[in-house]
């Protein structure tokens, strides 16, 4: 007999299309097997973390900082990550709207869990990071995606955004700025939509992971528009080459935070204290740690732009900030989907079909430019030559 699971392992499965990581995970296997393949299909910094961080886990651990720790982060980091939150966003803050999760991912997670439930609906702007639909499905709500369509750059389209709302909805996820578009919220974009939240009473969550590395190190802030009903959430991964030690938060009202910590206490039971210490010499450092991330993408950003500019049938298109590029494949007249595999098969280059993000970036593929420079004029040569070769079949 079949085993039985809840109806939320369901919830939380793949869409039919089947794992759009299947073919990344393929090419990372075959990597790590020592054959040449170049991977630009995931969002991590080829950087060292900062190595005061790392002695500073590491003393920590030697220190003994290895038992349980308080569910909701220890109060100084929890005061930090608030500080960090009113530096990039001008909003007040203290160490009771700030909690301590396992990486912006776990903030979403918890967002979505808190925020709504069966017969409800979250409307999230598409495209979305990846992990969206399962983590927004897994409260129950229905996911309702609303296009920031290509034309219109892959800003919001507030009239769609307006239309799409019942009285059902509960929350706005976004993400700015944006994974796959590179796309940040303009300030007239992020008036709308507090505008649009207060009118319908609505929560937003704003996943500003990429924040730390956009110019000036902040974004437009819906924090600042809407203190009550907006939660701001980000992590070290990005920032400071940290996606593996899993620190992360979620900034917003205090009575909010207080269910996120019993949704904590119950599911993670604190991040480990030396983690914990780790984060705390990161957040001292932020300023450096960002300044070094930034300087890093924006160089290679230029660098892949330059590298695939003229290419036959296909458009790479400028991001404002984070790590990744878009490529328009349309004109191949190939499916993004068919565009990567081809390009694996033939020249072992991983990049990301952008179905994998929503409707909106079907026939875009995405690329993470977060990578050293020989790899990714490498990569670009490859990716040319494959061009070079599809174009006349057209
Ligand atoms: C938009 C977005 N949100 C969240 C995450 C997850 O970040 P973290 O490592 O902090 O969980 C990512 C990672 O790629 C992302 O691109």
């Amino acid at each position: 007999m079949k085993p039985r699971f809840a109806e939320f392992a369901g919830r939380i499965a793949h869409d039919a299309g089947g794992d759009p990581w299947a073919l990344h995970w393929e090419a990372r296997n075959a990597k790590a097997r020592g054959e040449d393949v170049i991977v630009l299909s995931v969002g991590d910094p080829d950087l060292d973390t900062p190595p005061a961080v790392v002695d500073a886990a590491v003393a920590a651990m030697r220190g003994g900082d290895t038992h349980y720790t308080e569910s909701a982060g220890r109060p100084a980091l929890r005061a930090a990550v608030a500080a960090l939150h009113t530096r990039r966003t001008g909003q007040a803050a203290g160490a009771e709207n700030a909690i301590v999760l396992g990486g912006c991912q776990n903030g979403l997670f918890v967002s979505s869990m808190l925020l709504a439930g069966p017969g409800d609906e979250v409307i999230a702007l598409d495209p979305m990071y990846a992990t969206y639909p399962a983590t927004i499905r897994a409260s129950g709500a229905t996911l309702v995606p609303v296009a920031a369509p290509a034309a219109n750059g892959f800003h919001p389209d507030l009239a769609a955004l307006e239309a799409a709302v019942t009285p059902r909805t509960r929350a706005i996820f976004l993400a700015t700025p944006n994974n796959p578009t590179g796309v940040v919220f303009t300030e007239a974009d992020v008036d709308g939509i507090a505008a649009l939240a207060r009118r319908h009473d609505l929560w937003v969550v704003s996943d500003e992971v990429y924040a730390g590395i956009a110019d000036g190190g902040r974004v437009p802030s819906l924090a600042a528009r809407l203190p009550e009903k907006v939660l701001t959430l980000g992590s070290l991964s990005k920032t400071h080459a940290m996606t593996g030690w899993r620190a992360g938060w979620i900034v917003g009202p205090a009575d909010f935070i207080a269910h996120a910590e019993q949704l904590a206490l119950n599911m993670l039971y604190g991040l480990p204290g030396f983690v914990q210490q780790a984060a705390q010499t990161a957040l001292d450092i932020a300023d450096e740690a960002e300044t070094v991330v930034r300087a890093y993408c924006t160089a290679r950003r230029e660098r892949l732009y330059r590298a695939l500019e003229g290419l036959p049938g296909v458009r790479a298109i400028w991001p404002d900030a984070g790590m990744f590029m878009l490529l328009d494949v349309r004109a191949t007249g190939l499916t993004a989907g068919d565009f990567v595999r081809g390009l694996y098969q033939a020249e072992r280059v991983s990049l990301l079909d952008g179905a994998a993000f929503g409707r909106a970036t079907e026939g875009f593929v995405r690329a993470c430019y977060a990578a050293e420079e020989p790899m990714l004029d490498d990569a670009a040569r490859r990716i040319r030559r494959y061009c070079e070769r599809l174009a006349p079949a057209r």
